[in-house]
């Protein structure tokens, strides 16, 4: 049945899951059309105009209009769970999940793992652990599809999503861009390399980064002059990042969000969105001072002090 159609191999685990949901909704379509057909053709022919026979009325019967409107109600009520099921955890990665950048521009794939490694249309990944890739685009829309993990997540410009997958079995798969998004469009693919965890380490190890992303985020931040405000014993009072990351944050305006990835970007290219409480609007923005690859890095420093600052590799 899985290469049944050509298609493709399952290699997450989220992939049978997937399959199975649509396996069943296939049959059950098949059953409908067939069942529907079936009772069409025979009633043309049993109740077909007969100048022999009186027309008769037909007066509802409440037992069948029960049968036939409680009985789809239910199959649909049950596929919407069971959907719900699958799509609730599937939007929210495990807290433990090895973590990855994500940026797409025409017509590339651009991956920043946490250590700093840099990757370029391709993502090495272990096999048998969670990974979470944080998106986002350079310029339009793009999408993340990879159809071996049966996963497929919107890339938007200027905000941050996220998806997450275990890749079940080692291999190379396509990674596609599945939102039109301009002239090479067509030619916008990658590779997900799932490795075991052996190879990855050391694939790992043959590649190693440099430096990490927090690392390079704290080189930006005092390159960019955050410190200024933001440091420590700084003059000038500024909301302190120090365990910021995951955090509930109160708002001037009486309102609260939590310090997540989205957060901080705002915080940076747009600080008058969200004042915090207690704090004056003045922050300069600095939109256009920073790209993607500065915001991912700044955004990996200031969860970074959510920890400790001497953890960092
Ligand atoms: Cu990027 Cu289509």
């Amino acid at each position: 049945m899985k290469e049944f159609f050509a298609f493709p191999t399952a290699a997450s685990t989220m992939a049978p899951r997937v399959d199975a949901i649509f396996w069943t909704l296939c049959v059950l379509t098949l059953f409908v059309v067939l069942g529907l057909g079936t009772v069409t053709v025979y009633f043309l022919v049993r109740y077909r105009e007969r100048h022999d026979r009186a027309r008769r009325q037909a007066y509802s019967n409440r037992v069948v209009e029960a049968i036939w409107i409680g009985t789809p109600l239910l199959v649909f009520v049950a596929l919407f769970a069971w959907g719900a099921r699958e799509y609730v955890p599937e939007n929210d990665p495990p807290p433990d999940a090895m973590a990855v950048f994500g940026i797409a521009k025409q017509w590339m794939w651009k991956f920043e793992h946490a250590d700093g490694r840099r990757e370029m249309n391709a993502l090495h990944v272990p096999v048998g652990r969670p990974v979470r890739v944080t998106l986002v685009s350079q310029d339009v829309i793009h999408s993340f599809f990879v159809p071996a993990f049966r996963l497929k997540q919107d890339v938007l410009p200027g905000r941050y999503t996220t998806t997450w997958f275990q890749a079940s079995r080692p291999g190379t798969y396509r990674l596609f861009c599945a939102e039109y998004c301009g002239t090479d469009h067509s030619a916008m693919l990658g590779t997900v390399v799932a490795m075991a965890p052996e190879a990855f380490a050391r694939w790992q190890s043959e590649t190693l980064g440099q430096s990490s992303l927090a690392y390079e985020g704290r080189k930006r931040f005092q390159v960019l002059g955050c410190t200024a405000c933001h440091g420590e014993g700084a003059s000038s009072g500024a909301p302190s990042l120090e365990g910021l990351y995951g955090r509930p944050v109160d708002l001037e305006d009486g309102s609260r969000v939590t310090a997540d990835d989205n957060y901080l970007r705002t915080a940076i290219l747009e600080p008058g969105a969200q004042v915090v409480l207690h704090y004056r609007n003045v922050m300069p923005s600095y939109r256009g001072l920073v790209d993607e690859v500065a915001l991912s890095e700044l955004v990996a420093y200031v969860k970074s002090l959510a920890t400790k600052e001497e953890d960092l590799p």
